[in-house]
């Protein structure tokens, strides 16, 4: 027992500009606060069965396996790759940020033999490339992520889909950072898995990670199943390759979701409910008209980082709408400056990792934040601080660059969602 019981839980008001997490639309954390109601509750069943009826609409997928995965985006890569792959399978990861080896990292716990293509940081890959790796190293799976974080970069996958069928290889690809703010089009652009989490674009907090699977996709993880004793039942599969996760099997978690009502995990009750909120506020304002909303917040956005003079990181053509990477000024220090736009204006950006670390500043603006207000504030106390920090700064650029931007825009300047 402590000496002193802290008190309730009481975070500060924070505006939270970076990389993601950011703020969750207050209608999220309203459902997040609803009752509990127990595992098999027809209300709670009805509720997966809506869940996964909403989902469908954002991946615009028909695939009845569009499922949640509780745990964090990364339970959902490990969900898809271990249940995808058997130890021994060639897997192509094509890396150009920190999330690319994070699939290859995964990808190689599951036993796989995994090969990478890399790219410099701040670029992506052309089909042609990817094709050509495919031909040489045969891959069982293409594990490719859509937007990175660590480098803001959106790869094209429009096309990838096809490559992939026309030599047999599964399409998985890591949507957690781009879900909801950029295009995606799961049946469309041929994805066998693909995987997000709440707290980018979604507007969620993380801790769910939405998944979906092709036809194709589950008939491997079915066939890869393994019941755990107490509740298999006669007919249940016994492959002597199956899963080596229990937590992560996708073919039991698939059998919970599905009218087997298979008892593996506990669904995280208000997790659901979160899930379920941050899909429904998504298309009750509209898919497009979200991916709208991304796209003029995040030109504002560039075009206010530009205005203060500041340089970007990374070929802007492929940049995700819902990220900036802003070169740190010379003789500006880059944490010092992050810690005073905190503690000084409430608002959190981001630093990066590996070689951009204390290099650039990751600047977000997506889901709920994806707003005007939250853009200019931003900028206004973006400008106030590096010019504290001794940089030279155009007064009021940034905000007047930005403001121009959302003037000629017709998208809402809110975050959309009349009821959130
Ligand atoms: C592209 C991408 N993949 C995976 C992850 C890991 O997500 P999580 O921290 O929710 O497990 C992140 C987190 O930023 C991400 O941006």
């Amino acid at each position: 027992m402590p000496t002193t019981l802290p008190g309730p839980i009481d975070p500060p008001a924070r505006l939270l500009m970076g990389p993601g997490p950011i703020g969750a639309y207050p209608s999220v954390l309203r459902a997040m606060s609803a009752p509990l109601v127990g595992q098999y509750d027809p209300f709670m069943t009805g509720a997966m069965s809506e869940t996964q009826e909403l989902y469908r609409a954002v991946w615009a997928t028909g695939n009845e396996a569009t499922v949640l995965v509780d745990g964090t985006s990364r339970a959902g890569i490990e969900a898809a790759i271990i249940s995808l792959v058997r130890p021994g399978d060639r897997v192509l990861v094509p890396v150009f940020g920190r999330f690319g080896h994070l699939l290859a990292e995964i990808a190689e716990r599951a036993m796989a033999e995994v090969h990478t293509i890399e790219t410099e940081w701040g670029q992506v890959f052309p089909a042609s490339v990817i094709e050509e790796a495919i031909v040489r190293v045969k891959p069982t799976l293409l594990a490719l992520v859509q937007g990175d974080t660590s480098t803001t970069m959106l790869q094209p996958l429009e096309e990838i889909g096809e490559v992939c069928a026309r030599h047999g290889v599964l399409f998985y690809s890591d949507a957690t950072a781009s879900l909801g703010g950029n295009a995606f089009e799961a049946d469309a652009w041929g994805l066998d898995a693909a995987t997000a989490g709440l707290q980018k674009c979604l507007g969620g907090p993380s801790g769910s990670a939405p998944l979906t699977l092709s036809p194709r996709a589950v008939e491997v993880v079915q066939s890869r199943k393994k019941v755990e004793a107490g509740i298999r039942e006669p007919g249940d599969p016994s492959a002597a390759d199956f899963v080596r996760s229990n937590y992560f099997d996708l073919g039991m978690i698939l059998d919970y979701w599905g009218p087997r009502r298979l008892n593996h995990h506990t669904e995280a009750t208000s997790m659901l409910y979160a899930a379920r909120e941050c899909a429904r506020v998504l298309l009750l304002e509209g898919r497009d008209a979200v991916i709208e909303r991304h796209r003029v917040a995040g030109a504002a956005m560039l075009a206010g980082v530009q205005g203060m003079g500041l340089a970007t990181f990374g070929d802007l053509a492929h940049k995700m709408s819902n990220v900036v990477a802003v070169e740190i000024p010379g003789g500006v220090p880059g944490d010092a400056a992050r810690q005073a736009m905190l503690e000084d204006f409430g608002i959190e950006i981001g630093t990066s990792f590996g070689p951009l670390h204390g290099r650039v500043w990751r600047i977000g603006t997506m889901g709920y934040n994806a707003r005007k207000d939250a853009v200019l504030t931003t900028l206004v106390a973006l400008e106030a601080v590096l010019r504290r920090f001794g940089a030279a700064v155009p007064v009021g650029g940034g905000v007047e660059a930005a403001a121009d931007v959302f003037a000629v825009s017709s998208a809402p300047a809110g975050d959309g969602s009349e009821e959130a």
